[in-house]
């Protein structure tokens, strides 16, 4: 099967022919029909998240399944599913607590005495990212990384659920609770934040304000429920946000993953406003931040993992959502490419200049 994969640090992905396993006790082998290309693929790239190359990357995947390992009773061949990086064991304290994002054992890919899922034509092994790999024709998966979906969904709308949705929309409706006519803030209109914004306006937020450095993306926001825009290139965008909200805002949802963004996060949230930090900040980097304000107007700060899923559940929903006019998709597809045209997508993604590309498969 053909994949593109990272072999150095920030350097072009390179199309490759790889060889992929049959399904092990357990396992699904999906056909690829869509995935998208989500900032935290470019974080692995760039070296801010650890993972050692040789890897494919990709984790926003739908796809079809090709065949089932055994002990496998909830896919069959024929199915359309989508992937998600969340992984479930089912039985640890975050699973049976009611929040199986967090399982600790999520990134545990095959034993290491078994055959690597993913390998060279050679048999050097190749690493599987977050157990997806999705930039590639193949994809051999635990069955605990998916979920079966309705078959009337066109797969490469379905593939943005797999992380880019289900953590923007699930920061709004799952992390914290906004109730009706709360005042939103999103820094960061990409796959992430538009799907943060679209979350606040299921939720019936009030006003809801989008901020991008890149204006051209606030019609994009208005037509998903944005109501007020903010250029950060131009201005402060704190004091601007202070001025639209009397004060600051109840909700702040940082999507973009900069220290200076996540403090203008805390700065925009008003008094016993909260922030929530749902782009990823490179491992290691710290960002100081106005303790004082934390205690006297009563501010918080919450991370948001992958939406606070219970992906099995939310993502059918999220899947109805669409299919019933609230949910906007089609919108948030800025391009459909080939596998090939990966590293340009990077680039695009890079300036700024997309929401989501999507590569479709044939
Ligand atoms: N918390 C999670 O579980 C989770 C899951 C998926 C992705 N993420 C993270 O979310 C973040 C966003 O991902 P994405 O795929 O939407 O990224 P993206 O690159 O598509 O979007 C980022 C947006 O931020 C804007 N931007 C950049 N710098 C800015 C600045 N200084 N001020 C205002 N706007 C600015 C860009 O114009 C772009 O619209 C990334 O850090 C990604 O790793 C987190
Ligand atoms: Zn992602
Ligand atoms: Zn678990």
């Amino acid at each position: 099967m053909k994949a593109a994969v990272l072999r150095a640090f920030n350097t072009p992905l390179e199309i490759e022919e790889l060889e992929i396993d049959d399904p092990g006790p357990g396992e699904v082998l999906l056909k690829t029909a869509a995935t998208g290309i989500c900032h935290s693929d470019l974080h692995v790239i760039e070296g801010s998240l650890p993972m050692p190359p040789p890897v494919v990357l990709g984790h926003e995947p739908a796809g079809v399944v090709e065949a089932v390992g055994e002990g496998v009773t909830d896919f069959a061949p024929g199915d359309h599913v989508i992937g998600c990086i969340t992984n479930w064991c089912g039985v640890c304290k975050f699973c049976t607590g009611g929040r199986p994002y967090l399982c600790p054992g999520q990134f545990d890919g095959r034993p290491p005495e078994m055959k690597s899922r993913i390998s060279t034509k050679g048999g050097d092994p190749i690493f599987q990212f977050a157990n997806l790999s999705s930039f590639a024709e193949q994809m051999l998966c635990p069955e605990r990384s998916l979920v079966k979906i309705r078959p009337d969904m066109p797969l490469d709308r379905a593939s943005l659920i797999g992380c880019g949705v289900t953590t923007g929309l699930g920061a709004a409706l799952n992390t914290v609770n906004i109730p009706a006519g709360a005042s939103v803030v999103i820094i960061g209109c990409g796959g992430v934040g538009l799907s943060a914004l679209q979350g606040a306006r299921i939720r019936g937020a009030g006003k809801i304000i989008a901020v991008d450095a890149q204006p051209w993306k606030f019609d994009l926001a208005r037509k998903l429920g944005a109501n007020e825009c903010v250029d950060a290139s131009d201005g402060d965008p704190v004091a601007a946000v202070h001025e639209i909200t009397g004060g600051g805002a109840d909700f702040v949802f940082e999507c973009i993953g900069l220290g200076v963004t996540v403090q203008q996060a805390i700065a925009m949230a008003g008094r016993g406003g909260t922030a929530v930090l749902v782009g990823v900040v490179p491992m290691g980097e710290m960002v100081p931040i106005p303790a004082s304000d934390l205690t006297l107007q009563e501010k918080n700060v919450t991370g948001s993992y992958m939406g606070s899923n219970a992906f099995r559940f939310d993502m059918p929903n999220y899947i109805d959502f669409y299919l019933d006019g609230r949910l906007f998709l089609d919108e948030m597809i800025s391009a459909r490419i080939n596998l090939e045209d990966i590293n340009d997508a990077f680039e695009q993604m890079k300036k700024g200049q997309v929401a989501r590309q999507v590569i479709t498969f044939d």
